[in-house]
């Protein structure tokens, strides 16, 4: 064997696990496994978990904040300004730079796939071509799978549909969208159609910006749902946002939820953004304006939560943590309950690994050697602490590590440290 991780905690409870790892593979798991490795890891009971997944990114955005101005209002309308400003000023090398810089940032955090939309409506492409070069070079340590956006409304832009099929034609993995910036409802519900059928006929997958809006008659999420089983598209289409759920008619959403399960729509949430920039246009009570994650989860439906933005017009905030991430969720969504904090971390992690279609990714023989070692001892002690990472390991190779988080302390008659957990 290359590598053994020792006495590891699993998601999933198990506890003393050994995970046997060769030729970037894991071999095998279990208890006090009898195999000689070339290293050792001694996790000391600490959690290992397959990496963190996001299953929503804007990187071709992300690390411009402050150019050529920060968003001094923190308002969805002065973000969409700021980029508009932005855009005719990018260029190729630039974009790559940042998004390889987050892309260091995102291997640290044991962020190793991410779900990546990119505006197609500059009919130059050149993020699309900036990209898909990024996709290439961090190949080896992060999947990157792009989705083609377009951000100006594919019926909307009179050259969108053109851009996103050459886009596609290119090697972008996923068909997007965004109904709701559509005209008109009829608008909308027509884009979905358009981009279902093209990508039922391509064999691609879907994941559309859908009913990012605090309208309760914003119902795109009905014929996605609609499309995605007339087409046989099952398993193969994500609805993103979804924020107009919240503020929708209860009755109506009896209807709708039982739709979404039953066509196999996947829900992915951004609860950093969405609890950001939702209900901006109430006065008291304030909506929070996320999707309804608890009631989506008990239908059966797969529920993620995205990242969405970092350091961009839209948000000048974060650091590619997927606890953070799920930190949000879990205050935003009320989800204290105990498998419902576990489910938060589902949520950047099996779930959005499943949605992406991501292949051979879990802890169990015959999948790829990634692996996180956390500074925490469960799922949720993970996210109460945005633990720190103490290795990420990436096909058997160790990529990134850091210090466990512990303070020194000058206290009388007090420990000479603290770690920030409960010793039993
Ligand atoms: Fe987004």
């Amino acid at each position: 064997m290359d590598l053994v991780v020792r006495n590891a905690s699993l998601p999933d409870g198990r506890r003393q696990i050994d995970i046997a790892i060769d030729q970037g593979r894991i071999a095998a798991v279990g208890e006090r496994l009898a195999v000689n490795a070339a290293r050792e890891i001694d996790a000391e009971g600490d959690l290992v978990t397959p990496p963190f997944v996001d299953a929503h990114f804007h990187m071709d955005a992300t690390l411009s904040y402050g150019l050529p101005r920060v968003n001094r209002s923190g308002t969805l309308l002065e973000g969409i300004s700021l980029w508009g400003e932005l855009k005719p000023e990018l260029t190729q090398d630039a974009l790559i730079e940042r998004a390889m810089q987050y892309c260091d940032w995102a291997v640290a955090r044991g962020l190793l796939a991410i779900r990546s939309h990119v505006d197609i409506c500059d009919d130059r492409l050149l993020a699309v071509e900036a990209l898909l070069e990024v996709r290439r070079r961090v190949a080896p340590y992060l999947d990157l799978q792009l989705v083609a956006f377009p951000q100006d409304g594919i019926l909307r832009s009179p050259t969108a549909l053109a851009n996103l099929k050459r886009a596609i034609g290119m090697g972008v993995d996923v068909v997007g969208g965004i109904p709701h910036f559509e005209r008109t409802m009829a608008e909308g519900a027509a884009s979905v159609r358009l981009l279902c059928e093209f990508a039922a006929e391509r064999g691609l997958r879907v994941d559309m910006h859908c009913d990012e809006s605090d309208d309760p008659m914003s119902r795109h999420i009905e014929t996605l749902a609609f499309e995605t089983q007339r087409l046989g598209l099952q398993g193969r289409v994500a609805g993103s946002h979804l924020t107009s759920m919240h503020s929708m008619d209860n009755y109506y959403v009896s209807k709708l939820l039982p739709l979404i399960a039953e066509s196999g729509v996947a829900a992915i949430a951004n609860p950093l953004i969405n609890i950001t920039l939702q209900g901006r246009h109430d006065s008291y009570p304030k909506r929070r304006g996320m999707t309804r994650v608890p009631e989506l989860l008990a239908a059966g439906v797969d529920v993620a939560f995205g990242h969405d933005c970092v350091m961009d017009p839209w948000y000048g905030l974060g650091s590619g943590d997927m606890l953070e991430v799920a930190h949000m969720g879990l205050h935003v969504a009320q989800m204290t309950g105990q498998e419902a904090m576990h489910q938060c971390f589902l949520a950047v992690t099996e779930t959005p690994a499943r949605i992406l279609g991501l292949e051979d990714y879990g802890i169990a023989p015959g999948c790829h050697a990634d692996l996180v070692l956390l500074d925490a001892g469960s799922t949720v002690e993970a996210i109460r602490l945005r633990a720190a990472r103490r290795m990420v390991i990436r096909r058997g190779q160790v990529v990134s590590e850091s210090p466990r988080s512990r303070a020194t302390l000058h206290l009388p008659g007090r420990p000479a440290a603290t770690a920030f957990r409960l010793e039993r």
